[in-house]
């Protein structure tokens, strides 16, 4: 009965970050892109709908902070980024990839991120990252090497350049907080508020 009595119910808690959305048509050219160069067995190529920049990662926060994040998503709205997409880079760029992302060139971007991040640590929210920001989007994450290993599988055929078109400078006018819900296939993004940016 004393253990039963010591139970608390645990807040529920979601783990949220701060992303710019990618315009529909770049998605789409990273998609068809991706049907080429995507396609080593060993990579997982990340869904239409999951391509973004994030901007800030929040980790797992109490589901109670979701509404005062939103509130402070939606106050520190600025001017809609440029972002040119450049060639996909491994991560980590040495020893064996977990991930590819295509880098995104953009001071635009960097600066929401400033204001974002800003708005977030002074309420609480956010702890700023000891490492420099790496505006990216990541196109593929590699399949473990085997059932329940953590070690990424070989990479024989990693992706080559996009080509010259995808690198075209493209103005992102959409901001999100979104939940990440951890699943086996992988983690499936939900929109919970979305801002415009103007420009
Ligand atoms: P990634 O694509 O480089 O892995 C949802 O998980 C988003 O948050 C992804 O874009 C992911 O970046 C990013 N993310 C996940 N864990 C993170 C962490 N510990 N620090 C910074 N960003 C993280």
């Amino acid at each position: 009965m004393a253990a039963v009595a010591k139970e608390r119910p645990k807040t529920p808690r979601a783990r949220l970050f701060v992303a710019l959305d990618l315009p529909d048509d770049l998605r789409e050219e990273i998609v068809a892109w991706g049907r080429e160069a995507l396609v080593d067995p060993a990579l997982r190529p990340v869904a239409p709908e999951s391509l973004h920049v994030t901007l800030a990662f929040l980790g797992s926060r109490p589901e109670e902070e979701i509404e005062a994040i939103a509130a402070v998503v939606r106050e520190r709205v600025g001017p809609a980024p440029w972002v040119e997409l450049l060639d996909p880079e491994p991560r980590p760029p040495r020893g064996r990839a977990r991930l590819y992302a295509l880098p995104a060139l953009s001071p635009g971007t960097e600066a929401l991120r400033a204001g974002v991040a800003e708005g977030l640590e002074a309420e609480g929210f956010y702890e700023p990252e000891k490492r420099p920001f790496w505006p990216h989007v990541t196109v593929a994450r590699v399949r473990p090497e085997g059932r329940g290993s953590r070690r990424p599988a070989v990479v024989s055929s990693p992706p080559g350049k996009v080509p010259e078109s995808l690198s075209e400078a493209r103005i992102c006018r959409r901001m999100t907080l979104y939940r990440s819900v951890l699943q086996p296939t992988g983690a499936r993004y939900v929109p919970l508020a979305q801002v415009q940016l103007p420009g």
